[in-house]
C-alpha cells in the first residue's frame, strides 16, 4: 500500500472540549490524515459548526453520534447528518432493522449515490461484557451478537460496521469484503495502550481487514504528534 493510502485509511479521534483546541488539531493534522471523528462531547457543546470547520480545512469528518431512536427519528437526523456532507456517520444496529432500513431508503432516495455519505452501524459496544447484555435480557455471548447484528444492518442496507479489532475478523467472515469496517482500540508499537484492553497495532488490524482505523491518544498524547502521524503511516503502508 501506498503512504498516500495508509494516510487515507487514519481516522483521527478529536476528544477535545473547546473550539480553540479543536482548531489546533484540524491546523496541525489537515492533510496528514484522511478523516475527523466529532463525537458527543464536541457536537453536544458546538454543534454543526464544528463539522462545518472541519470542512472548511479540507478534512472529512466521521460524525459519531451513534443515532438509536424510533425509525422516522433516526432517518430525520441522518438526512441531517448526510447534508452536512460528512463522509460517516453511525446509528445503533440494536435499533432494529425498521430503524436501519428506513434510514437507508430515505438516503438513497435523497442523495446521489456516488457522493452520499457512509452509514455504520455500532453492534454491541465494546464496553459491553456478557454481564452487560444479561442485564439487559440479552442471552446470547458478545461474539453471536457481534456478527449477527452486522449481517441484519447488512441486509437493511446499511454500508458498514464500527468494530473492534478482535471481531475484524469475524465481521469480515459474516459480511463479506463489500462491507466496510472502522476500527477502534488501535495501538502502534511505539505508543501506550492507555485504557484499552483488546488492542492490535494498526498494520495487524488492516491485515485482519480493516478498512479505517480510529486513533486518538496514540497521536494527541504523544511527544511529536506528527512524527508519531508518520509512523502510524509507515507501520499501516508494511501490512
Ligand atoms: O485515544 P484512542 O485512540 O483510544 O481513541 C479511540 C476513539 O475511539 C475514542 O474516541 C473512543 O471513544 C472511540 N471508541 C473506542 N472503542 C470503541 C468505540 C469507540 O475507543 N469500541
Amino acid at each position: 500500500m501506498t503512504r498516500d493510502e495508509a494516510r487515507s485509511k487514519i481516522i483521527f479521534a478529536l476528544d477535545v472540549d473547546t473550539l480553540d483546541s479543536a482548531r489546533h488539531w484540524v491546523t496541525t493534522l489537515a492533510g496528514r490524515v484522511g478523516m475527523f471523528k466529532v463525537g458527543k462531547q464536541l457536537f453536544t457543546a458546538y454543534g454543526p459548526d464544528i463539522v462545518r470547520m472541519i470542512e472548511n480545512n479540507g478534512v472529512e469528518v466521521f460524525l459519531d453520534l451513534k443515532y438509536h431512536d424510533i425509525p422516522n427519528t433516526v432517518a430525520m437526523a441522518s438526512r441531517e447528518a448526510a447534508r452536512l456532507q460528512v463522509k460517516l456517520f453511525n446509528l445503533h444496529a440494536l435499533g432494529g432493522y425498521d430503524m436501519m432500513a428506513r434510514t437507508m431508503e430515505m438516503m438513497e432516495r435523497e442523495f446521489p449515490a456516488e457522493n452520499r455519505s457512509k452509514v455504520l452501524a455500532v453492534t454491541i459496544l465494546t464496553s459491553s461484557t456478557e454481564e452487560t447484555l444479561r442485564e439487559v435480557g440479552i442471552e446470547h455471548p458478545v461474539t453471536e451478537m457481534v456478527p449477527r447484528l452486522a449481517k441484519l444492518a447488512q441486509k437493511a442496507g446499511i454500508d458498514g460496521v464500527v468494530a473492534s479489532p478482535r471481531e475484524v475478523a469475524l465481521i469480515r467472515e459474516a459480511c463479506g469484503s463489500d462491507f466496510l469496517i472502522v476500527t477502534p482500540g488501535v495501538r502502534p508499537s511505539f505508543a501506550a495502550s492507555d485504557d484499552q484492553k483488546r488492542i492490535m497495532t494498526p498494520a495487524e488490524a488492516v491485515a485482519a481487514g480493516a478498512d479505517y482505523l480510529v486513533i486518538g491518544r496514540p497521536i494527541s498524547a504523544a511527544a511529536d504528534p506528527l512524527r508519531a502521524v508518520e509512523a502510524i503511516v509507515d507501520e499501516i503502508a508494511a501490512a
